[in-house]
């Protein structure tokens, strides 16, 4: 961990839980000051065994009141796109979902960046519910997402339009959808970024 940080205290038990677990451990941690402002905690949503898994940066203020990921203005736009593409959740198969989480499984007050030890507390999390879905396929929504699955800072700009990989999974980066809504002219390349995933994997 970077200096003067320190990790979640259970990050070795939850690397080993369960998906019923983990969400237990998700709803009930206590690991970081979020926890205070939080109304409540964002798990994901989506299959567990949907083929694509997106990755996003930290519930907004419709996700905290809804405890669903990507529930405001971000995710329609997200939605939309996702089902131009075929893809969407709650679909019947696996096949056609997408499971979606975050880096962070709570809200930051007033929807500011997460912060570093807010990061760190939380990814274990993150880094479980990807090794349980094995996905065929990640797409890293914005550059929290792209942090914390690549350790990467350079811009999205720089990083999208190739593969990456996490852990042996091919992995895509591109803007995030709330990004978008500010900088529409980006659409055009974020489409790009969803045909390469679907090129990789479809
Ligand atoms: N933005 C995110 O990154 N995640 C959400 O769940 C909602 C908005």
């Amino acid at each position: 961990a970077p200096a003067g940080l320190t990790p979640h205290p259970q990050a070795a038990e939850i690397a080993s839980m369960s998906w019923d677990a983990l969400r237990e451990a998700v709803s009930g941690c206590r690991a970081c000051p979020l926890c205070e402002s939080r109304r409540q905690t964002v798990f994901g949503a989506g299959h567990p065994q949907a083929h694509w898994m997106l990755v996003g940066e930290a519930p907004g203020e419709q996700e905290d009141l809804r405890g669903e990921p990507f529930v405001g203005k971000a995710g329609q736009l997200l939605d939309n796109m996702l089902r131009a593409v075929g893809l969407g959740r709650g679909e019947a198969s696996p096949e056609q979902q997408v499971c979606i989480a975050n880096v962070l499984k709570c809200r930051p007050p007033g929807n500011r960046n997460p912060g570093p030890e807010e990061v760190l507390r939380c990814e274990p999390f993150l880094m479980r519910q990807v090794e349980l879905v094995r996905p065929k396929l990640i797409l890293a929504m914005g550059r929290f997402a792209v942090q914390s699955l690549l350790g990467s800072t350079e811009p999205i700009g720089r990083l999208r339009g190739r593969m990456h990989e996490y852990h042996g999974v091919p992995l895509v980066v591109t803007y995030h959808p709330a990004y978008l809504l500010r900088n529409p002219l980006d659409k055009a390349r974020s489409w790009e970024d969803l045909c390469l995933a679907g090129e990789v994997y479809r």
